[in-house]
């Protein structure tokens, strides 16, 4: 059964990887089998186990062709080649979790660190510290000689790392980027790699907006000229490719997480996922993460792109740092000079310089000879006459008619686009324009007997309305915990600038032969390790933090963002608000949640006794009573959300523990500001004055809602905000009707 293959996607500039796993024997693929913590007794050998289950399963002897990756290292488990019914034997065999295909997921900076007052100069650092820390980055590779990865400056990768450079053929690692690893596709998924390099600019760009070195002058053909750096410039890399230009395997992703858990990296981003949320058990990311957070680690993964409607996040795990994507003040913009001397203007990263000259300007719909009107005015493929559009700027009423157009020889580009809220570099002179904009060249073109035009080089706005959630960034509530409310938080990612792979070109087409050292992309993978850099810069200053003390402290002192302005969006777009990295130094008080926390949690969502002592390693159980005593939304999250039935009066508690990490004696009293819809809702919080006499004190308070719950897609909100002197600690508060989506 192979799936559609959809081969690049224009938008987002994300490689839309295909979907297939096409089969080599009968009906075998790729099946991946989870059995949770590696056993703590010390005569345990994962990779024999693995095979004595595949020899008995199989029937075979020699399982060399079957065993694709054996998990060892951080957590037990491997992926295999499997017939549906050996697929079913696994299944029931003692010792596994679950079974699943592996899937293909998705690949999905100047001025957005200063918009976030976190400036180059006036930042504290700690340069010796954050020399220590090790970012691991699973993605498309990284391109080792780009000026963001230099290593001058930099001494022996810190003592405490455990991996090494297994980049492959043609890759050198440095003092930065100190290790790299790559695990070859599996499954038939096709562009099997060599090495760590990275041949398609996203890992590249993301590893530099979390960790990059400051580099002056970065700008892509000028536009966007600035500074480029990550989040943590004097920290260290370790790259993890498991995604190329032919795909990202899910069964790879899983390997990479065993390596990086296991060579002591201390932050993961992760700006991959599945285009649907799916089953925990069933979640390379969320299994991965779980482990990662088991050993203290934080994972930080962009929410997707497939907003914006409700419930479109894939990021789904509690113990996952999960991101959505905003703008920043700056945007790009490109004007296009209509022959009558009107302009007008539109989106797009343009980097060709027209020189002002206007061109003839010719309507798709009037340039075919061979397709009907209809498709014709898209510039559907095929349809451009040559004859009609070379040398001519052609007017297309779809982005999709950009390579056709090219294709047939014309020297730009003017589409019609729904989404005016990001910019895209385009393989030759484009510029995309919002409806009214776009029917303005429409008359223009139908009504005048020569028409030309010209698309000028883009500009940089600074003045964008900002932080604002991006229309493609992906959406909760949250479809597989419902009570846990994601995405967690918005940071930057439209439009960043970042380091890029010369071998890729910009545009991700194949037939633009530019190349570029640094490259504009947009997307939640731009957003994510923007939120890695500043945990990986709080974890300097509180190097013993846990997983989920730095994820709270990120989340607590986000910028609000307005609920009740539509144009910005609900919690379901940026849940706790917006990133500000300086702030989350001082949060205050946290929201704690340990392994046994999340462990509980999964046996509130049915998991079983024996799978729960799996997955932890440990002595876990989960009773009726326990399952009974444990609702999700009381896990010790720094955001609370209830799915309730539609148009009835509900009443919800959420119970809550914070810990002190500001002062000793400190007094912090509640308030609760009202959200989008909220008059309808009434909020207690009991105690509503917490005094804390020493650090790391715990006190617990509850928070109960009550009122009527929205008969819309979005929810009823608040904030619940701690504040003493000097802390305001925040937590959104969100009902929603559950089963819409
Ligand atoms: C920051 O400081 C460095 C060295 O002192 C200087 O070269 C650079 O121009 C400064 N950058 C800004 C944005 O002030
Ligand atoms: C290694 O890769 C770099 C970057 O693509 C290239 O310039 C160089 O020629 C390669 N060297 C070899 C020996 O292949
Ligand atoms: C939030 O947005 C609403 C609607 O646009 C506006 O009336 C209100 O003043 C805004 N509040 C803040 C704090 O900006
Ligand atoms: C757990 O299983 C019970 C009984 O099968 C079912 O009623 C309940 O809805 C399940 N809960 C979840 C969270 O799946
Ligand atoms: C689980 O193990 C821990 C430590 O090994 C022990 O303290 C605890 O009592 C055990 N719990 C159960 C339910 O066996
Ligand atoms: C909600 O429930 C709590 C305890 O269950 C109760 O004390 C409170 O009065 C209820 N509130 C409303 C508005 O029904
Ligand atoms: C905290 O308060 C206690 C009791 O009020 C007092 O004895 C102690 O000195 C205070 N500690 C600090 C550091 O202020």
């Amino acid at each position: 059964m192979a799936k559609p293959v959809l081969v690049y996607c224009l938008l987002l500039c994300l490689l839309v990887l295909s979907v297939s796993a096409s089969h080599q024997d009968e009906d075998r693929q790729v099946y991946i089998v989870y059995m949770g913590a590696i056993p703590s007794n010390a005569e345990y050998m994962p990779t024999s186990q693995h095979i004595n289950i595949l020899q008995e399963v199989t029937g075979e002897s020699s399982i060399e062709n079957r065993l694709v990756r054996s998990y060892r290292r951080s957590f037990n488990g491997f992926a295999a080649t499997l017939s549906d019914s050996e697929r079913e034997r696994v299944a029931n065999m003692e010792g596994v979790v679950s079974v699943f295909p592996s899937r293909k997921l998705q690949l999905q900076t100047t001025a957005s660190w200063d918009f976030m007052g976190f400036k180059e100069n006036k930042t504290k650092r700690v340069p010796n510290l954050e020399s220590d820390i090790i970012v691991g980055v699973i993605d498309s590779g990284i391109w080792p000689e780009s000026a963001s990865f230099d290593d001058n400056g930099f001494g022996p990768a810190p003592s405490k790392w455990k991996g090494e450079c297994a980049g492959g053929k043609n890759f050198t690692c440095n003092n930065k980027i100190i290790g790299a690893r790559y695990y070859t596709s599996s499954g038939g998924f096709s562009g099997t790699p060599e090495s760590a390099r990275d041949h398609i600019g996203h890992g590249s760009h993301t590893a530099s907006t979390a960790a990059g070195n400051s580099v002056e002058d970065a700008s892509f053909y000028g536009l966007g000229l600035g500074t480029a750096r990550g989040g943590v410039p004097a920290a260290r890399i370790a790259a993890y490719k498991v995604c190329d230009p032919g795909g990202c395997s899910s069964d790879g992703l899983l390997s990479a997480f065993d390596d990086a858990i296991a060579d002591g990296v201390d932050i993961i981003t992760i700006s991959i996922g599945g285009d649907t949320p799916a089953r925990l058990e069933q979640d390379t990311l969320a299994i991965g993460a779980f482990h990662a957070m088991a050993k203290g680690i934080l994972t930080v993964n962009s929410a997707g792109n497939s907003g914006p409607s409700p419930g479109t996040t894939s990021s789904v795990a509690p113990w996952i740092l999960s991101v959505a994507a905003s703008n920043s003040n700056r945007a790009f913009f490109t004007k296009v000079i209509l022959g009558d001397g009107k302009t007008i203007v539109g989106r797009s990263v343009n980097s060709f310089d027209l020189k002002g000259k206007r061109y003839d300007l010719v309507y798709g719909k009037s340039a075919s000879r061979i397709c009907d009107e209809d498709s014709a005015r898209f510039c559907s493929s095929g349809c451009l006459d040559s004859e009609l559009v070379n040398g001519k700027i052609v007017l297309c009423d779809s982005s999709r008619g950009i390579v056709e157009a090219e294709m047939a020889g014309a020297v730009g580009t003017i589409v019609k686009t729904a989404k005016s809220d990001v910019s895209f570099v385009f393989s030759s002179p484009v510029a995309a324009l919002f409806e009214d904009q776009y029917e303005t060249v429409v008359s223009y073109v139908t009504s005048t007997e020569d028409p030309k035009v010209s698309i000028l080089k883009s500009d940089a706005s600074m003045k964008e309305t900002a932080p604002v959630v991006a229309s493609f960034s992906s959406r909760g509530p949250n479809t597989i915990i419902p009570d846990i409310l994601k995405p967690d938080l918005t940071a930057p990612g439209v439009e960043i600038l970042a380091a890029y792979s010369l071998d890729a070109s910009p545009s991700a087409a194949e037939h633009d032969t530019r190349r570029a050292k640094y490259s504009v992309l947009s997307g939640t993978s731009m957003s994510c390790p923007h939120v890695a850099g500043a945990a990986a810069y709080l974890k300097t200053f509180h190097p013993n933090w846990s997983p989920s003390m730095i994820k709270s402290a990120i989340m607590t002192t986000t910028w609000p963002m307005n609920s009740t302005d539509s144009a910005v969006g609900s919690e379901f777009g940026f849940g706790a608000g917006h990133l500000n990295p300086l702030s989350a130094l001082h949060p205050g008080l946290v929201y704690e949640s340990t392994k046994a926390d999340h462990i509980a949690l999964l046996c509130a969502l049915n998991f079983t006794t024996t799978s729960l002592r799996l997955i932890s390693g440990d002595n876990s159980t989960c009773t009726a009573q326990e399952k009974a005593d444990t609702l999700p939304r009381n896990l010790n999250y720094p955001s609370m959300a209830a799915a309730v039935s539609s148009r009835k009066a509900f009443n919800v508690t959420f119970v809550r523990t914070v810990t002190n990490v500001g002062m000793v004696n400190s007094t912090y009293k509640a308030e609760v500001v009202k959200g989008a819809v909220s008059s309808k809702i009434d909020v207690k919080v009991e105690p509503d004055v917490l005094s804390m006499k020493s650090v790391y004190e715990k006190k617990s308070f509850t928070v109960t809602v009550s009122g009527e719950s929205p008969e819309g897609s979005e929810p009823v909100s608040a904030t619940l905000v701690w504040s003493d002197v000097s802390h305001t600690v925040r937590s959104p508060i969100v009902i929603y009707a559950a089963r819409l989506f």
